[in-house]
């Protein structure tokens, strides 16, 4: 039956009827925040293409944390600024890391135990070259290897399941990472450690102002021999496949507006639960229309993270984590 009889307004009457009929829901629990813990005391320093988003010393980002809590945020997602970088990589399995400190501290304070502690897995923030794994080079050529990163990597997310990770998430897009972790973490007595495995990552200009923010700009080339191209969708779910079947418990998309369709592939294709990144230059992007008077903030915000739940992620990394928790409060 078709109009008059059928009129898809009348649903739309009232904030009441909106309600009830609304399909899609975004909570605080599904929102996770991203911290960047630097060296220092008393540091809380602002990332200039990043409005509202600090690095912070370990005791202000125990405040920022207790102010997560308060909100009902879902978790925290933790990257590192070592004071010093090397070729190996050194400050991302370090006994006391910056993450590695941050976890602990983190960890011994019962007023945040309702946060999921996440530690990003990558070596590009310790690396001196900024890379995702180690560099051969050979005068101009060079070549992220991939077997011998893996080894890094292994040890890193062993060293941050130790210091009090709930989850580990591998972000470097290095083939066979997820097994060689999984295996890693089963031999110490961390079989209870999940990965959740950024396994569709995409080489993407927006995460230009993360590099920023973590200090991770690869210091020549690009990302692209590791990191997807932005054009392929059926490789994205042979990406999801393999990490699935290498053990991720869990699986992260990214970006996040760019891609809803490859997100919505995902969620029909697999059963795992699903996360996605609202990057940096996601976040950079809104907030300079914000600052000109060209968007509503509130609106735009809660717009985008539930464009997000509507292509089908479980829950969401996002700058946002914060500001959306006080809107749906
Ligand atoms: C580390 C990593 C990056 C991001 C998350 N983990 C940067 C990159 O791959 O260059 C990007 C997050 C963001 O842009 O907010 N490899």
């Amino acid at each position: 039956m078709n109009f008059p009889a059928t009129r898809l307004r009348r649903l739309r009457r009232t904030p009441a009827l909106r309600s009830l009929v609304r399909e899609t829901h975004l909570h605080p629990g599904a929102l996770l925040y991203p911290l960047f813990l630097c060296p220092g005391v008393g540091i809380r320093k602002e990332i200039s293409s990043m409005p509202g988003v600090f690095n912070l010393s370990i005791d202000e980002a125990v405040k920022e944390a207790e102010a997560c809590a308060a909100l009902g945020l879902g978790g925290l997602l933790l990257f590192g600024l070592p004071a010093e970088k090397d070729d190996q990589a050194t400050g991302a399995y370090a006994e006391n890391g910056i993450v590695q400190q941050g976890l602990r501290a983190l960890k011994s304070n019962r007023a945040l135990d309702s946060l999921v502690l996440i530690a990003d897995v990558c070596l590009c923030e310790y690396t001196s070259h900024g890379h995702c794994g180690i560099v051969s080079k050979d005068g101009d050529h060079y070549e992220i290897e991939n077997d011998s990163s893996l080894e890094l990597l292994s040890k890193t997310a062993v060293s941050l399941a130790a210091a009090g990770a709930d989850i580990v998430a591998p972000s470097d897009m290095m083939d066979g990472r997820v097994e060689a972790i999984r295996t890693a973490l089963d031999a110490v007595a961390l079989a209870d450690t999940p990965i959740l495995s950024y396994a569709s990552k995409f080489a993407s200009a927006f995460y230009g102002p993360f590099r920023e923010a973590a200090d991770s700009a690869p210091q020549f080339g690009d990302r692209r021999s590791y990191q997807m191209d932005g054009a392929n969708i059926r490789e994205a779910m042979r990406e999801i496949d393999l990490d699935v079947a290498e053990g991720a418990d869990m699986v992260l998309m990214k970006p996040a507006l760019p891609y809803l369709d490859v997100i919505r592939a995902a969620r029909e294709r697999f059963d795992v639960p699903l996360g996605a990144y609202q990057v940096s230059g996601e976040y950079s992007m809104l907030h300079a229309a914000f600052q000109r008077g060209w968007l509503e903030p509130d609106r735009a915000i809660l717009e985008s993270l539930t464009s997000i739940r509507r292509a089908g992620a479980d829950f969401i990394v996002t700058y946002f984590a914060k500001v959306a928790a006080k809107l749906l409060a």
